[in-house]
Formats: C-alpha cells, structure tokens, sequence
C-alpha cells in the first residue's frame, strides 16, 4: 500500500514538476529553455562568466508583452555547473525606482557584460543604457559592481566614453576637416568615406562617443576593452579600461570604420582574436560577419560570413543575432557561439542559438544542429 502511495505521489509529482531533467546534455538553439524551475531563460543579449568552478549567465530581464511595459527590468542571473542546466539566480541588477535616477523603469539595459577584477576583488558589470522615454539617442553605457557574482550590483554611472580625446589610431589629418552633413543626404558612399575619415568622431569629440552594442574582452596584454558600437552604429570602439574596470582610461582604437558591425563577439583561438559581429537591422537577423586580428587593437580584417547552412540560413545567422562566445573551462580549445533569435513583440519569448564553432582551416565557422551533445564539442588542434 505504502509503494503504491509512493508510486502515485511521484507520478501526480511528475505531472505538476515541469523542472528541467538534470541529466539533460543536450541544447536545443531555438526552443524554449527551461531553467531548473521550468521558465524560459530571461537573460537576452547576455554574455557568461566562470567562477570558482560555476558559470554565470548575465542578460536582459525582459517583461513579458503581456506586462504593460515594454522595456526591461534589470538583468537576470543564472548559473549551472555544465552550461546546459541553469537555476535562477534573481535579478543581478535591477532599475531604481526613484524618477531622479537615470536608471529608473523604463530605461532600456541591453548585452549586460560581466567581468571579474582580480586587484579590487570586484565584479564589474557594464551595459548599453538608453534612457526613459527616449529611444535610442542617449547611447550610453552603464556600470555596475559587486563584492558577490550574482549581485546585487550597485549602479554607478552612465556616461559617453572617450570624451575630449582622439583614438590612438585615427590619422592625425583628418583631426581638422569639416564636413557639410547635408550634401552627404542620398549618396551613401560620400557618407561612408566620410564616416571613415571621421564625420561623427569629431561631432562627438567633446561629449563623449556614442555606445550601443557592446561587449567586455580582456586581452592577452592583461587589458580589459569596453567593445561597444559607435559613430552611428557604423564604427566600432575598442576602449581600454582602468585597472579596476570602472572606467575609460582614454586610450581607445577605431575598428572597421564606416562598415556598419553590431553585437561584438569576441574569442581567442590558434595565436588570433576573432570577432563575430552583425550588420545593423535592429532586431530583424542579418548576415553574420566574422573577423580577425593578432592583437585585440587590431588591424582588424573581416574574413566573410562564418554559416554554413543554405542561402537563406546564411543571409539570417539561423535567425539570430552575436553576443557573445564561451569557451568551457574543462575543454580546451573549445567554442560555443551564442547568439539570440530576437522576438520584438514579446523580448522575453527570444530564443537562446547556441552552436559550436567548427573550423574550415583557420575559419571558425557555424553550421545549424537541431539539437547537439555539449559533452562531444570538438577540440581545435
Ligand atoms: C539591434 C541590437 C539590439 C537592440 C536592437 C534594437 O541592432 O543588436 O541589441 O538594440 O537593435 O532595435
């Protein structure tokens, strides 16, 4: 009697527990992922840290369309011991209700970053911060810190980056040039020239440049970069920060200018740094493009688009978006792209498009698995 009690309290148990199989080694891009309580993960453009044998898992907490407001509420934190099975950790971040903060509700967090500072013993969080009520103008960045991972993290400013100094790598002869903006209307060409000899550079010069997309990479020269699309989303900035990453120090680089990448990617494979990026169609998927430099400050050199599915996977990214790319600790050598198929109308519902890199030579590349084993990545040689 007692077993059949035993056996029937499991299977009524079984029935309601909609809990993630902890056994489960498999990923699915595409489908819902359930945490370990059974909800979609809510961590959007995010990136993933290791510590102390865990994995963190830091995105944009989205509101659920069916919630009257449409933009995010912090960022969400999870964290699994094999990248497969993630338990909610809360919010790691959260927006200040008080209508005097530039991070009240309302404001939109995206590709929330997070870096672990060894000196000051810190986690360092940094994020794209567009302020209530005004689209996408502001173009700020945002940052964060913590004595614990998964927070909470302490909001400390938003700011432009770089204000008052020219990149390192910008040629001292178009310090100087103006340019009429207006006779640039309907010639997409002059535009671009003009944009890669500085045009929004120079109109930013003093305030500070423009950061969107972004991502943090700590180099091989032991330098962490804020890595954050600007000059209208058509150049991307390389900012060195301080030693505590709390800060710009000034010293920054111009990468692909005039060519147009968002949703930086960043790794580091076979003595190169590779870069997965996307052109700028707002949430609607474009070609991925992937490039390549020996040292994190370039010269940067776009290699082709990394796909290998059909035409119209190819022209998509799978129906998805970079942002970013983990290397698990216990393979070496071994990537994953991490990407998100966007829902606007509902931000929450995006999908997780999680792939491994395989290589073609020396070219990472990505082709589509409707499910594949995480435990059976292959190693670079
Ligand atoms: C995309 C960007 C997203 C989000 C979106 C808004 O280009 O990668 O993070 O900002 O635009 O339209």
């Amino acid at each position: 009697m007692r077993k059949i009690f035993l056996i029937l309290t499991l299977a009524v148990a079984g029935l309601f527990c909609n809990s993630q199989d902890l056994n489960n080694r498999l990923i699915t891009p595409g489908e819902i992922w359930p945490d370990t309580d059974g909800n979609h993960i809510n961590a959007h453009g995010g990136g993933i840290l290791f510590h102390k044998g865990t994995y963190y898992w830091f995105g944009e907490a989205r509101l659920l369309r069916t919630d009257k407001d449409r933009t995010n509420y912090g960022v969400g934190c999870y964290s699994s011991k094999d990248l497969v099975n993630w338990n909610n950790e809360g919010l790691a971040l959260r927006v200040i209700d008080d209508t005097l903060s530039l991070l009240q509700p309302g404001c939109v967090i995206e590709r929330p970053k997070v870096i672990y500072n060894r000196k000051t013993r810190k986690f360092v969080m940094w994020f794209h911060h567009e302020l209530k009520g005004q689209g996408y103008r502001a173009a700020l960045t945002g940052v964060a810190s913590s004595d614990d991972i998964t927070g909470p993290y302490k909001y400390l400013r938003s700011l432009r980056p770089n204000a008052g100094v020219w990149p390192v790598n910008f040629p001292e002869e178009f310090k100087n040039i103006s340019v009429d903006e207006a006779a640039l209307k309907g010639k997409p060409e002059d535009r671009v020239k003009a944009v890669k000899e500085g045009l929004y550079l120079r109109r930013d010069f003093e305030g500070g440049q423009m950061a969107r997309d972004m991502t943090l990479f700590i180099g091989r020269d032991g330098k962490a970069y804020h890595i954050h699309s600007a000059e209208e989303n058509m150049t991307l900035h390389f900012s060195e920060l301080t030693d505590d990453y709390l800060d710009f120090t000034g010293r920054y680089y111009r990468v692909l200018p005039g060519e147009s990448n968002e949703a930086p990617a960043l790794f580091f494979a076979r003595d190169r740094y590779y870069m997965f990026s996307s052109g700028t169609t707002g949430w609607r998927p474009n070609p991925a493009r992937l490039s390549v430099a020996e040292k994190i400050t370039g010269d940067w050199k776009t290699i082709g688009n990394p796909c290998r599915g059909t035409d119209e996977e190819n022209r998509i990214t799978f129906g998805s978006q970079s942002t970013f790319v983990i290397s698990p600790r216990n393979k070496k050598n071994v990537y994953i792209f991490m990407g998100d198929r966007w829902t606007p109308q509902n931000l929450a519902d995006s999908r997780h498009i999680w792939l491994p890199v395989e290589w073609e030579d020396a070219m990472p590349v990505i082709r589509w698995h409707e499910e594949w084993d995480i435990d059976k990545l292959k190693k670079v040689e």
